[in-house]
Parts: structure tokens; C-alpha cells; sequence
């Protein structure tokens, strides 16, 4: 299939295109037959501020499922395709996914295999949909406790970006966004890192970080044109993620308090960095920036990590082969290699670098 044919940007451009692509004999759009899928925030937040650009999209059909993470499975799935019967939804409907990463993620994959597959378009409003979710053609749902294990590959027909979204947005949500942001200039382009490191959540607003928002999705689709299904180069996108996954579910497992996203992967690249330094070739004085720009993110600390539990997750993980749990490793800021294997002991000694005295 197909990568996005268009990344559209900036607001009003973004909103013409889509009337193009509406009202453009060719792709046979009927609005009747159109569905716009969003929870109860972005229902409530967004839905009018795409009305207001497309009043005709008033005669489609909206479809609310409750907002979260837990939205994410397969009975979900099962209300938005009876929801889509009951419309008459036939090969010719259009879904609109207008919402974050979760709404993306199930409206894609609600699409790809509805009557083996509709169109669809992604209209994501939270700042990691936009820099991440939303990229790269993977849709998905969870199994239980086991994130994105039911998914498909399947590409949308648009992917609209409207900044004026995040306006709404609670500034936790944004952490989740900027740390992705961070990755993709820790991994692919050192430039946009320096840049980034300029620029503080308090100038988010301002045309600057619209830019930022640009070059970011433009580092991911970069690297995920080049390898579609993750057979190499795309797992460096994972960076981070070895050990932020395995602290999320950690922290998902037990008593404490949830770990935001873009905490834990903060948290993974700070570990992940320090083990680039010990044996992938990271500088000692790479190594200590990222931890400084790095912990301005994450600003707690954690203590008492119980890590036989934390491996115990991490030979889980689905990115694994060979029985091997998987790290992509920075090689320099902006140079990331991948399929590295890591010995325990040091995967052991990196979780140093965020206990609280260490921080
Ligand atoms: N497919 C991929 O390649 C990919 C990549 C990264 C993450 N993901 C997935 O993305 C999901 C996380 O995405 P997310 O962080 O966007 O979560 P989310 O979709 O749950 O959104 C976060 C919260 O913000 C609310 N919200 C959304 N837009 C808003 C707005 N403009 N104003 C106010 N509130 C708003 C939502 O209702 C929700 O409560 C995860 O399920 C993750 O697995 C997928
Ligand atoms: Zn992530």
C-alpha cells in the first residue's frame, strides 16, 4: 500500500486540501457516507473546530467512544463496526479519525478490515498523534495488557495537521509529544536536537514550535518510507523504548502511580544513552547532554525499582528475536544503530542513572 500521498500542514492550507479532496469528483466522496470518529474530548474539543472549517461535513455521521488507553480493544472495535452497520457503511465510506494516538490507532484499524478495508483519513489533535501516532501506517488495538498486538499495516488517505488543536490539550499530554520529538532528533538529525533544546514548552503557541511539529513528522515518515514494515531501519524509532516500555507496563502493574508515556521513554533514552556511552560509541559529553535535556522532562525520579520484575517485562517484549531483548543505540546525536544486544548486567547498572540519588 500506498505511504501517505500528501503531509498536509498549517492550519487553513490543511483544511483546503481537504475540501480538494471532498469535493473532488474522483475520489467519490459522499458525505452521508462519511463517519468522523472521536471521544468524548475531542467530540467535544475538536469535532466544532473541524465543523467550523467544513460545515458540510455536518451531514456525516459521528461515532463517540469513550477517551483512554483502555478504549484500545477488540469490543471497542465491535461498537464502532455495529455503528458503522447500522449506517449502512458499504465499501464506499470514508472514516475520519479526529483524536489522539488511540483514536488513530483503532479508527486505522477499524478501517482495514471493515469490508476488507475503507478509506480513511487521520486528523490527529494531541501533539504525540501528530509528531507520531498518526505517521507511519500502523493501526492497532490491544490484547489485554499487551499493547498493539493486534494490528495492521494500512495507510491513510490524508493526514491533516492542525496545531490550533493543542490549544485544549493538557500540558501532560504534551510531555508525551515532546519526548518523541526528542527521539526523532536524538536518532536522525542533530540539528533538529539542538533546536529543540532551544526551545522550552512555554513557546509552544508560537510559530517556532509549529515548525518543530513540521520537522518532526518529516524525520519520522523519513525513516519510515524507507523501511515500511520494520524490517531494519524503522526500529530506531524504538530508541527509548526497550526500557520506557518496560517501565511504563511497570509502573501499569503496580501499586504506584501510572508512568506518563513521555516520562517513561525519557526515562528508557536517559538508560539507553548511558549504555550507547558504555559500548555503542556515544561520548561521555553526548551522554551528559541528553541526561541534562533530557531530565528538565522528566522531573521526577524513581526509586525502589524492583528489577528482576523490570526484565521480567523486557523478555517479553514483541520487538524481541531470538529469545534477545532488542536496543537501538545511539552511535552519536543524530546517528542511531539497530538489533544491538545488550549484556544484563549493564542493562542492570543503567537503571542508576534514574534512581533519585542519581538524578
Ligand atoms: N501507530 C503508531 O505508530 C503509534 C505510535 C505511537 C503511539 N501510538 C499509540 O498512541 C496512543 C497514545 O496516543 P495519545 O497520547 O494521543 O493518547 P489519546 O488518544 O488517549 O489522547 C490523550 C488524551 O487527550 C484527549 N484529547 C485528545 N485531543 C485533545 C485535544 N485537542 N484537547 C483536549 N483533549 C484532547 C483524549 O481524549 C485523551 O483523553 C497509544 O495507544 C499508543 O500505542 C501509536
Ligand atoms: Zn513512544
Amino acid at each position: 500500500m500506498d505511504h501517505h500521498r500528501k503531509i498536509l500542514f498549517f492550519n487553513e492550507e490543511a483544511y483546503k486540501e481537504l475540501k480538494n479532496y471532498f469535493f473532488n469528483n474522483k475520489n467519490q466522496v459522499d458525505i452521508k457516507n462519511t463517519f468522523i470518529l472521536v471521544d468524548y474530548c475531542t467530540y467535544k474539543h475538536c469535532l466544532p473546530i473541524l465543523l467550523s472549517h467544513i460545515s458540510s461535513l455536518e451531514e456525516s455521521h459521528v461515532i463517540k467512544i469513550s477517551s483512554g488507553e483502555k478504549e484500545k480493544n477488540i469490543y471497542t472495535c465491535i461498537q464502532i463496526w455495529k455503528n458503522l452497520e447500522i449506517f449502512k457503511a458499504n465499501r464506499k465510506s470514508l472514516i475520519i479519525n479526529l483524536g489522539g494516538g488511540v483514536i488513530t490507532d483503532i479508527g486505522g484499524f477499524v478501517a482495514s478490515i471493515f469490508k476488507r478495508g475503507v478509506r480513511f483519513i487521520n486528523i490527529p489533535t494531541t501533539l504525540l498523534g501528530m509528531v507520531d501516532a498518526s505517521i507511519g501506517c500502523k493501526t492497532g488495538i490491544n490484547l489485554e495488557s499487551i499493547k498493539n498486538e493486534i494490528g495492521t499495516f494500512y495507510c491513510p488517505e490524508l493526514l491533516i495537521i492542525d496545531t490550533n488543536f493543542l490549544k485544549t490539550l493538557p500540558e501532560k499530554e504534551m510531555i508525551s509529544g515532546m519526548a518523541e520529538m526528542f527521539k526523532h532528533g536524538l536518532i536522525a538529525d542533530k540539528n533538529f536536537w539542538m533546536d529543540m533544546k532551544k526551545n522550552p514548552m512555554k513557546n509552544k503557541y508560537k510559530n517556532q514550535w509549529n515548525h518543530l511539529i513540521y520537522q518532526s513528522i518529516l524525520i519520522k515518515n523519513k525513516i519510515v518510507k524507507k523501511d515500511p514494515k520494520e524490517k531494519g531501519l524503522r526500529k530506531i524509532l524504538n530508541f527509548g523504548h526497550t526500557i520506557g516500555h518496560a517501565l511504563e507496563s511497570y509502573f501499569m502493574n503496580s501499586k504506584k502511580e501510572k508512568l506518563l508515556h513521555g516520562i517513561a521513554i525519557s526515562m528508557g533514552m536517559i538508560c539507553e544513552s548511558w549504555i550507547s556511552y558504555k559500548i555503542n560509541g556515544l561520548s561521555i559529553d553526548d551522554f551528559k547532554e541528553i541526561k541534562s535535556i533530557l531530565s528538565s522532562v522528566v522531573l521526577e525520579k524513581v526509586s525502589n525499582l524492583e528489577i528482576d520484575k523490570l526484565f521480567f517485562i523486557m523478555e517479553h517484549d514483541k520487538k524481541n528475536e531470538k529469545n534477545k531483548i532488542q536496543f537501538s543505540l545511539l552511535k552519536k546525536i543524530g546517528i542511531c544503530s539497530y538489533n544491538c544486544q545488550v549484556p544484563y548486567s549493564l542493562i542492570k547498572e543503567s537503571f542508576l542513572q534514574i534512581q533519585k540519588s542519581k538524578l
